[in-house]
């Protein structure tokens, strides 16, 4: 039992069967490594990530070999196994893996690299480490054959050698799909050949820091120095380099809303003429979208949409999805489709015609006109499309998936009841832009985004483990997975990004790949904290809110504040303070709900395990705790 858990402990997503066994496989400079000849890649990707820690030089032939690491390719093929399952048998003479296909050995190896030391993520070799995988026999497969990650290159650039580093990272949890986020209001960022306007003009903006949705426009001159754009030899790079580790580049090319960017370069394509300019995270662009509840005021943001009135639009798409589809292998083209602003139609002499000419009775019809003649350019492409919950509003294009945000999933239930392929992505469970904590402990770029207290979002990491791809009242067979996703508004750079994504890309990993019958949040969280040294050694910046206090203030009897204190992960004591002095484990242990002293005004409290402090301290104001009771007892009186 003790090495079953030794074993399980190091894994994330967790396999469909693990059993553990006594010994250790020991890998050093003799062990032999060998592979058939369709396994040639997943072979030399092991090789290589073995070598950069180790220095050791896995060879086919070893004379003197103590070990062997042996890849099959099922001569007959496994059932259980499907396309992307395998088993893993070590022994402490052999490490032996099985799949049907290169796939499912990339998946076995991804397991075994988690089950030596952390060190194996170094990129410089280790010299004092012992390189053990602990015996064991693992069957695994995924639960959903959607397992991706979108990443918002949009509203942050990202170059591609942080593109590259992602898929990477994304590919030891097993993820398949990178959702790249393309185009938008603020940057046009993959290069299309016939319209070189789109990078020329549409992926640069001026630049700005501080608070995204809160600056101005461009100054009259000023020049739009920030962005950049893939070539499309960068995106080839990108495809092969996520193709060797089993990971398929989704390109969204987001229309008919979110296309300021295309528009400042062809300004022709939009309903009212502009000008335009690339938005550079303005608050007018955020009272477009109306992110600014408290002020109300009309933007003064230009009709952002792509006219539909217009043939030449359709022409346009037509020639950027030929580029778009010879770039990337996909089965699948993203249209987007969120967010289109129908007003701006409404005001189109053009788009109104087209309404008359096609019978259509209102702006929701006539964006399902721009669907299903944009799904019938993809699919002259050989490709099928992918949008937004939108898609679904006026009618569905005939076999479209929907890619399912927001609503509460009433669209991905509508979508999937008339047959279709769904993708889940509810925001409240799957939007890694949110924080992972208090706001005022997170770091500002992102807090000052989601203003609190009506703004802001939390989506802390226990939350998002448990989301549940498949809805009630749902075919399971029409949900094909699920997805994470960074957008970047208030991610400034890439060491931001990896801070937002992990760990919870690992609770959507272990949700995507796993049982739902084994998912247990304990056992998650024990392996989350053994990931923290393998991001650690692999210089990968992660989050560690994990181990933050959560304040359940409430009201007790006769309206006294009472302040639970909770704590996500386990083993942990609470420390606590009202005189404002900092805790830690030799002031008041936490027993149970609090009552603040007379006088107090503040409650600080932080986590220790074993005595050391582990969490972040946390102040809050009395006020705030006040705050916040009062709220919780309107929810509970208004259910
Ligand atoms: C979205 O979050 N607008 C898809
Ligand atoms: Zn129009």
């Amino acid at each position: 039992m003790k090495s079953q858990l030794e074993t399980q402990e190091r894994l994330i997503p967790l396999p469909v069967q693990v059993r553990g066994s006594r010994g250790f496989f020991r890998l050093d400079k003799q062990t032999a490594l060998k592979a058939p000849e369709q396994a040639e890649a997943v072979r030399a990707y092991f090789a290589a990530r073995v070598k950069r820690a180790t220095g050791f030089t896995l060879a086919d032939a070893k004379t003197g070999a103590q070990g062997v690491i042996r890849l099959h390719v099922n001569p007959r093929r496994d059932a259980r196994l499907g396309e992307e399952g395998y088993r893993l048998r070590v022994t402490s003479r052999q490490v032996d893996l099985r799949a049907n296909t290169a796939g499912g050995l990339f998946y076995g190896v991804q397991s075994v690299l988690q089950l030596l030391p952390s060190a194996i993520e170094s990129d410089k070799p280790v010299r004092d480490a012992e390189w053990r995988v602990p015996c064991t026999e693992i069957l695994d497969y995924p639960r959903f054959a959607w397992r991706g990650l979108m990443l918002d290159v949009v509203r942050h650039f990202f170059s591609k050698d942080e593109v590259l580093a992602f898929v990477d990272q994304m590919a030891r949890y097993k993820f398949n799909i990178l959702h790249l986020h393309l185009t938008d209001d603020q940057g046009w960022r993959i290069e299309i050949k016939r319209y070189p306007r789109l990078t020329d003009v549409g992926a640069w903006r001026v630049p700005r820091t501080g608070d995204w949705c809160s600056y101005g426009p461009p100054e009259p001159g000023e020049k739009p120095s920030y962005g950049g754009f893939y070539t499309q030899a960068d995106l080839r790079e990108i495809v092969r380099y996520a193709e060797a580790r089993c990971v398929t580049v989704l390109p969204e090319i987001d229309v008919p809303g979110h296309s300021l960017a295309a528009l400042a370069a062809y300004p022709e394509l939009s309903c009212g003429g502009g000008p335009f300019y690339v938005d550079p995270g303005s608050i007018e662009m955020a009272r477009l979208y109306g992110v600014i509840k408290s002020d109300p005021r009309p933007s003064k943001i230009p009709a952002n949409v792509l006219c539909v009135g217009n043939d030449g639009v359709f022409e346009f798409l037509d020639h950027v999805m030929t580029e778009v589809a010879e770039v990337f292998p996909s089965p699948y083209i993203h249209m987007g489709g969120d967010e289109a602003i129908r007003r701006f139609w409404t005001e189109c002499p053009r788009c109104q015609a087209r309404m008359r000419e096609q019978n259509l009775k209102d702006e929701k019809d006539l964006q399902s006109y721009f669907v299903k003649r944009l799904a019938r350019i993809i699919e002259s492409k050989g490709k099928r499309l992918v949008g937004w919950d939108e898609i679904v509003d006026g009618g569905l294009a005939p076999n479209a998936t929907v890619m399912s945000w927001h609503r509460g999933g009433r669209g991905a239930v509508e979508a999937a009841n008339l047959g279709h392929d769904v993708v889940m992505t509810p925001s409240t469970h799957c939007y890694l832009d949110n924080l992972q904590g208090e706001w005022w402990l997170e770091p500002a770029c992102t807090s000052r985004f989601f203003r609190g207290p009506d703004h802001w979002r939390v989506l802390r990491l226990k939350d998002c483990y448990e989301f549940e791809p498949v809805p009630d009242g749902v075919d399971p067979a029409r949900i094909v997975g699920g997805q994470g996703n960074l957008w970047t508004e208030a991610i400034p750079d890439f060491r931001h990004a990896q801070y937002m994504l992990w760990p919870r890309a690992m609770a959507m990993a272990e949700t995507l790949w796993s049982p739902r019958a084994g998912k247990e949040w304990a056992s998650f969280a024990a392996r989350v904290e053994r990931q923290f040294a393998r991001l650690d050694a692999a210089q990968v910046k992660y989050s560690r809110a994990l181990y933050d206090v959560r304040l359940r203030p409430r009201r007790g009897k006769q309206g006294r504040l009472h302040v639970a204190l909770e704590t996500d992960a386990d083993g942990l004591d609470i420390h606590y303070t009202w005189d404002g002095t900092n805790p830690d484990p030799f002031y008041p242990k936490y027993r149970g709900p609090l009552v603040p002293v007379p006088g107090a005004r503040e409650l600080r409290v932080v986590t220790c395990r074993n005595g050391d402090p582990v969490g972040r301290e946390i102040a809050v104001p009395v006020t705030e705790l006040e705050n916040r009771a009062e709220k919780a007892e309107t929810a509970r009186t208004s259910q």
